[in-house]
């Protein structure tokens, strides 16, 4: 099938690419570039020796959306692009409203109009908020604590009462867990802009030495060894899923949500641990205060995605830590290549 990915360049979305690729679907990239590099398309066509259709489009922008529907064929979308730091939303709640929200209900008028009825939605387990109960079912109750978390909600509200009215319609939800590790390659991974948010990317720069330690926030947490613990899932489970949920679109319709963890929780020390064991580099850490809006524990039930998509994560943390470390160890700067002659970063 001919599928859109928006945000297809970004961490996330060039694994789901490379994942449609070598499952035999031809996809078209839409990317604003703001939060990833024009490089990741040349990586992905080295990975799989094909060429990549890439359009450089703000899908908050509608008439350039529309044009990408008006010249290419689409059978359906996965929709990746939006904004997605939970301490920017707490700052810019318009951003997070404009780009996450309103972006996706002009994208879904677009498909209306044109016909392309199927849609996979990257939605976050942000939508559980402070979870009562873990693992965490999907039909656990949704209280989102900040607006990334509740755009995502948002969205997937909308979804679900547009696929009611609209019946040829078929829509799934992906709820992520903890999304890391990067493809066996090494040539494509996680490449925050700035100092990561997250704790495996974090990490990866403490080995590289670009960063003096981590600071791992909170050990008063009521865990095994007091720090917070959440489901990782590597990112090529993740993808993976992706293709599932897809190919479960076929001849299908309505709305369904579906988590994508491994129903398994580790610690932020557990995940130190492994990272040290896999790659040999011991990391220095501080002991912070809590970081505001962390919940203690996240970890999925994941069985509703084993059941109806037939999908299962398959690796494991020690594979997360080896696959993350490969790319940052081979990629110290990310995807900015250097200029030799100036010792510049481009
Ligand atoms: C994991 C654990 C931190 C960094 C976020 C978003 C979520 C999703 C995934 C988009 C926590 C601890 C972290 C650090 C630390 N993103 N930590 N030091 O917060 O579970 O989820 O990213 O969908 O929506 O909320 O992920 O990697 O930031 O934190 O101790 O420098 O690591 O406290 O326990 P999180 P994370």
């Amino acid at each position: 099938m001919n599928i859109l990915v928006t945000g297809g360049a970004g961490y996330i979305g060039s694994h789901i690419c490379i994942e449609l690729i070598q499952a035999g679907h031809e996809i078209i990239i839409v990317d604003n570039f703001i939060n990833s590099n024009m490089e990741v398309i040349n990586r992905m066509q080295a990975i799989t020796k094909k060429k990549i259709t890439c359009l450089s489009v703000d899908i908050s922008l509608k008439e350039d959306l529309e044009k990408v529907f008006q010249n290419y064929s689409i059978d359906s979308v996965i929709h990746l692009a939006g904004s997605k730091s939970v301490p920017e939303s707490l700052l810019n709640p318009i951003k997070y409203y404009l780009q996450n929200l309103v972006s996706t209900i002009q994208l879904v008028e677009l498909m209306n109009k044109y016909k392309v009825r199927q849609f996979v939605f990257s939605s976050s387990a942000t939508v559980y908020g402070t979870p009562e109960q873990c693992p965490i079912p999907e039909t656990a109750s949704l209280n989102t604590t900040n607006p990334y978390g509740t755009t995502k909600l948002a969205v997937e509200k909308f979804l679900y009462e547009f696929a009611q009215s609209n019946q040829s319609f078929s829509i799934v939800s992906l709820r992520y867990f903890n999304p890391i590790g990067a493809h066996e390659s090494g040539m494509i991974g996680e490449d925050p802009f700035s100092i990561p948010n997250n704790l495996m990317p974090y990490i990866t720069q403490v080995a590289t030495g670009k960063l003096p330690y981590l600071n791992i926030y909170g050990n008063d947490y009521p865990t095994l060894d007091g720090t917070g613990i959440r489901d990782y899932i590597h990112v090529v489970d993740l993808a993976k899923g992706h293709v599932k949920a897809l190919e479960s679109l076929k001849g299908k319709n309505g709305w369904k949500v579906f988590n994508l963890g491994t129903g398994e929780g580790y610690s932020v020390l557990q995940v130190v641990k492994t990272f040290e064991y896999v790659s040999g580099i011991p990391i220095k850490y501080h002991i912070s205060d809590r970081r505001e809006g962390d919940v203690a524990i996240s970890y999925a039930d994941a069985t509703k995605a084993k059941q109806q998509l037939d999908w299962v994560a398959e690796k494991t943390l020690e594979d997360m830590c080896r696959d993350a470390w490969r790319w940052q160890r081979n990629n110290p700067n990310g995807y900015k290549v250097r200029n030799l002659e100036e010792n510049q970063l481009l």
